[in-house]
């Protein structure tokens, strides 16, 4: 039955379906975010999934403890301290990423910071500045100095790291929530940039998902409440649809924002 449709449709370059553990077979993945958190874990499922992965984050020794549970399972992984906001520092990345491998296909640009949330005219100047530093200029720059590297291996698929607060506001959390908005709006635009010439360019938006703050609280119960399946998602859930929406498999998706959230923005549970 695939073999008729695949015939029929002989004039697009249609992936094959493959299993997992060839998702990403011989891709090399930059992952930014990567010492821990759902950046430590994507790095691991993309490694799984055959990708030869880049870590990329400002912690070395904790990338390092990452990188080396990869290649003890068989895994491909090298570390590159790195600096998002910092133009030459994420250059640096792309520099080495293709000293080593000679090649740039995918990346999943996941670095992100936060604060406790403070109501706007609260808000530490130097908060913001940070928040807006990290979240927005750090995708910008990752993807200036990753695009290049992709078109010189003809293409390639970048996956940018919202939330549901790209969204919908976020009480508190203004600068964030604002920062978010503008990824998608960086993402789409970026789509549309370089939609002829074989890159993808998506976003995703977790809910609430399990990391060291959340792992902190006493009482979770008020999270869970807000979501549709009343529970908090784990960064295993999030890294495989990243790999996946980095994967040929998704070959006509470009542009979009999928949300990864147990129903929280289908409306109020
Ligand atoms: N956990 C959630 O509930 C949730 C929900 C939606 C979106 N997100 C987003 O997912 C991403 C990862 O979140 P997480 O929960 O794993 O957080 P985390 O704090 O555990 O991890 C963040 C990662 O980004 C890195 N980072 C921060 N500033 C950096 C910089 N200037 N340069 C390089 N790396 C830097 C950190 O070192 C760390 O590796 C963030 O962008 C976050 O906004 C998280």
């Amino acid at each position: 039955m695939i073999r008729l449709v695949l015939q029929e449709t002989q004039e697009y370059p249609l992936p094959s379906p493959v299993g997992f553990k060839a998702l990403l077979r011989g891709k090399v993945a930059i992952i930014t975010g990567a010492s821990r958190g759902i950046g430590a874990t994507a790095s691991h499922i993309f490694a799984d999934a055959g990708a030869m992965v880049v870590l990329a984050a400002r912690d070395e020794q904790k990338m390092e403890s990452v990188a080396d549970t990869i290649i003890e399972n068989g895994g491909k992984a090298i570390v590159i301290p790195t600096d998002v906001t910092n133009p030459r520092s994420v250059e640096n990345l792309v520099q080495e990423t293709l000293k080593t491998y000679a090649r740039l296909d995918v990346a999943f640009n996941n670095a992100g910071d936060s604060h406790i949330p403070t109501a706007l005219a609260d808000m530490k100047i130097d908060d913001f500045d940070r928040v807006v530093s990290t979240n927005l200029r750090g995708v910008f720059l990752s993807m200036k100095y990753e695009i290049p590297a992709m078109l010189k291996s003809h293409g390639g698929a970048i996956v940018n790291m919202s939330s549901t607060a790209g969204l919908n506001g976020v009480k508190g959390l203004a600068d964030y929530s604002a920062a978010k908005h503008g990824i998608i709006g960086l993402t789409k635009s970026a789509a549309l940039d370089y939609a002829q010439m074989n890159i993808r360019v998506n976003a995703i938006a977790p809910g609430p998902i399990l990391n060291d703050r959340i792992r902190q609280l006493k009482d979770r119960s008020l999270i869970e409440q807000a979501v549709p399946m009343r529970r908090i998602g784990t960064p295993e859930e999030v890294a495989f649809l990243a790999a996946w929406l980095c994967s040929d498999q998704a070959s006509f998706i470009t542009g979009a924002t999928v949300p990864i959230d147990g129903g929280r923005l289908a409306g109020n549970p």
